[in-house]
């Protein structure tokens, strides 16, 4: 079954065909970046307008890079949530335009999910349970995946997401945007023991509510992206200039550790030894080589073209849902927060 993948929740207009789930026959991704960055970040009042012009150009290009016409797609499937709800409307109402002028069925996703799928999209998959990483711009997720819809948060973060402290600290600092690829650039002539930032006390803020397990799994960022902007910058006022590459470093390294806290936290108290990561961050140098090291732990993570926002994650993911009969409805809107998944402390 060829299944068209729409994704536009966010900065990237993106489709894609890909086949039972796996086969990815085209794979187009549409980046806006250059618009969002003069802003230092994504506008959203922009972003739907180039998703609006761009939408039809990208899902042609798909088709033609496949070598497809419309009649060949088998299924829709596009990104309903979460994400920014005027950009998600492109996707979703051209999505439902074209399962209704094809009449074939249509299915609508969320976005992380997906993100966990990426990586069953090339090389090695994993077999569930499984834990997921899900660490992208506007979320950090800590989760156990039982099966490809069936996923449970263990833990998210209490304040930013993991890629919005890289795109804050790199806006702050006008490294460039998005942050998370520059500052991973950065970070590879820089020395990540120049600056010892503070890892969050997630702990003592468990016992504020008498319990010592409320945020074993959670993440936090707001308290490292003060330190190296504030502190950093108290620094360059008393004794002059220090490195961007020495900042980007050692921001980066402490920023890994706080995934891998919580990280190492769940997978010793599920007992599950692999790790399936996604997400625009998941692309990050230093993060793939700190989990590597890890002998007790298999990490798997997606090819870096299928991390940030794409549109065969949706497609595969998609597949699933359609392969045992679901639909979604016509009426169906986009929604700006994740759903679907199952919520910690049930
Ligand atoms: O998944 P994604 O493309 O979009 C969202 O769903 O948000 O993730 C984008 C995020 C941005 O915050 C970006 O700075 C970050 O992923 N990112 C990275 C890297 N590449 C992208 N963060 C760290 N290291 C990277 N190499
Ligand atoms: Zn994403």
């Amino acid at each position: 079954m060829k299944v068209l993948g729409i994704e536009s929740s966010c900065d990237e207009c993106a489709a894609a065909i890909v086949e039972d789930g796996r086969e990815v026959l085209s794979n187009i991704i549409a980046t806006q970046i250059p618009f969002h960055a003069p802003f230092n970040g994504v506008v959203p009042e922009i972003a739907s307008r180039k998703h609006t012009e761009w939408i039809y150009g990208v899902v042609k290009e798909a088709l033609d890079r496949a070598s497809l016409e419309p009649q060949d797609v088998a299924a829709v499937a596009v990104a309903n949530r979460p994400g920014l709800l005027g950009s998600l409307l492109v996707g979703l109402s051209f999505a439902k335009a074209f399962a209704w002028a094809r009449d074939i069925p249509f299915i609508a996703v969320d976005h992380m999910i997906a993100h966990l799928y990426a990586s069953q999209l090339a090389g090695e998959t994993a077999a569930y349970p499984f834990l997921g990483l899900l660490v992208s711009g506007g979320h950090s997720i800590i989760c156990r995946a039982d099966a490809f819809d069936t996923i449970t948060v263990l833990g998210t973060t209490i304040d930013d997401a993991a890629g919005e402290a890289f795109d804050k600290v790199a806006k702050h600092y006008g490294f460039g945007y998005p942050g998370g690829a520059v500052i991973d650039r950065m970070a590879q002539n820089g020395d990540s023991e120049a600056f010892r930032f503070p890892m969050p006390r997630l702990q003592e803020k468990a016992r504020l509510h008498n319990d010592e397990n409320r945020h074993r799994y959670d993440v936090s960022y707001s308290g490292l992206k003060n330190a190296v902007i504030n502190q950093l910058d108290q620094f360059r006022i008393k004794s002059g200039e220090i490195k961007p590459e020495d900042i980007a470093a050692s921001f980066q390294k402490t920023a890994v550790e706080i995934l891998l806290r919580a990280l190492c936290n769940a997978a010793e108290d599920t007992g599950l030894g692999t790790i399936v990561a996604g997400g625009g961050v998941a692309a990050n140098s230093y993060l793939r080589k700190r989990l590597a090291e890890y002998q007790n732990l298999r990490c798997i993570f997606p090819p870096a073209e299928f991390c940030g926002d794409n549109g065969a994650m949706i497609a595969g993911i998609g597949y699933h849902y359609l392969a045992r009969g679901d639909r979604s409805p016509m009426n169906i809107t986009a929604s700006a927060r994740v759903e679907g998944f199952k919520k910690k402390y049930p």
